[in-house]
């Protein structure tokens, strides 16, 4: 961490204070959409059943639900050997790492993709989320009962994965109508309603059943406002005077750079949610605060701009 700062000190500029200034307000702005609660009522006749087998795959899952201690792998011969927290969880508190990051890393919009991370980068997160600096329910209860042995295996096992394109961008005036499961992962609405999508990122699976029952080969599409990839483009190469060039840290293609996460094709939404974290101070880890200036002078649509841009960009 020292000489991550000390790096970006040096070839960058100056870093910021850690001192909390009052950031703007961007509260008056509905974002609920970006961090999905469970709906009360599901859609009539919704019944969620998990598939017993998927496309191309030649296990066999029997469950009647996914069960979070024992999630399906579908495709064990495409990852090598999981710890066994990453498998099963330690069988208490903390699920099966897999449950929501899923067998090859990539995760659900509610979740996150840590594939093409470094180790230390997945660490720090854990531990960040473990001192409260970084808020994101369930995870830092997790984070908080992991052993330091576990941490470690699972990073380092999710670190060796290679990221692979995982979500679609599309540009739109409209969405499908959508609920949200108890998992938190959101689906469109079975009859195929549309609705207006408004100042929102609505992020939904290529195929419901199918990431319904976890299977890896199954991705997102997300959908974005009409121009926003462009503008989203021009405030992440440039800054555009609102903000700091995202490739001046994360390097030209995004794709990280040392202990910088990789950005590139990760969930639009979870991209969002980072940047209103960061903004609103529910992210904030020590390098987190290298953050800080980007996120300050953003509004609400800057962040999702960025968020489609980056998302729209191969990982
Ligand atoms: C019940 C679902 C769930 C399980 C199980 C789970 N996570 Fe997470 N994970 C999340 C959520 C939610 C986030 C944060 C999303 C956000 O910040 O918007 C997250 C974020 C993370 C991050 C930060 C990613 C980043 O790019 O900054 C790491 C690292 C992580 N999880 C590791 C793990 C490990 C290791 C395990 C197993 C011990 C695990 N997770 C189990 C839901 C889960
Ligand atoms: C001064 C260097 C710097 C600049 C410029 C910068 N970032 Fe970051 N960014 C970081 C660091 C360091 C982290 C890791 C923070 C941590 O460890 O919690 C990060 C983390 C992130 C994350 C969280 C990734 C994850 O998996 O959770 C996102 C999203 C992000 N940056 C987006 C951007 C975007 C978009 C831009 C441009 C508009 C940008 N960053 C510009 C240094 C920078």
């Amino acid at each position: 961490m020292k000489k991550l700062v000390a790096a970006l000190a040096l070839c960058v500029f100056p870093i910021p204070g850690v001192v909390a200034e009052p950031l703007q307000s961007s509260q008056e702005t509905d974002i609920s959409w970006a961090f999905p609660a469970p709906d009360k009522a599901l859609p009539p006749g919704f019944d969620g059943a998990i598939l017993k087998q998927v496309p191309g795959s030649k296990e066999t899952y029997t469950e009647e639900k996914i069960d979070p201690f024992n999630p399906p792998d579908w495709f064990p011969e495409e990852h090598p050997a999981e710890p066994a927290v990453v498998r099963h969880g330690d069988g208490k508190t903390v699920q099966a790492c897999s449950y929501c990051h899923l067998s090859n890393g990539m995760g659900h919009p509610q979740s996150a993709n840590l594939t093409g991370q470094s180790v230390e980068y997945l660490m720090r997160q854990l531990v960040d989320f473990k001192s409260g600096a970084r808020t994101a329910p369930p995870m830092d209860g997790f984070a908080k009962a992991l052993t330091e042995e576990e941490a470690k295996q699972a990073s380092e096992w999710f670190a060796a994965l290679k990221p692979s394109v995982w979500v679609k961008v599309v540009e739109t005036g409209s969405a499908p109508k959508t609920f949200v499961l108890n998992t938190r992962l959101r689906l469109p609405w079975p009859t195929n309603e549309m609705e207006p999508l408004g100042h929102r990122i609505i992020e939904v699976p290529q195929d419901s059943s199918r990431v319904e029952s976890y299977d890896p080969h199954s991705g997102f599409v997300a959908y974005v406002p009409v121009g926003s990839i462009a503008k989203g483009e021009e405030l992440a190469t440039t800054g555009a005077g609102k903000t700091i060039a995202c490739v001046t840290c994360h390097g030209d293609d995004l794709r990280g750079t040392g202990e910088v996460p990789r950005i590139a094709g990760s969930s639009a939404i979870y991209i969002f949610r980072q940047l209103y974290n960061m903004q609103n101070l529910t992210r904030r880890g020590s390098a987190a605060g290298l953050m800080k200036p980007v996120v300050k002078g953003l509004t609400i649509d800057d962040m999702i701009s960025i968020a489609a841009y980056v998302a729209s960009r191969n990982p």
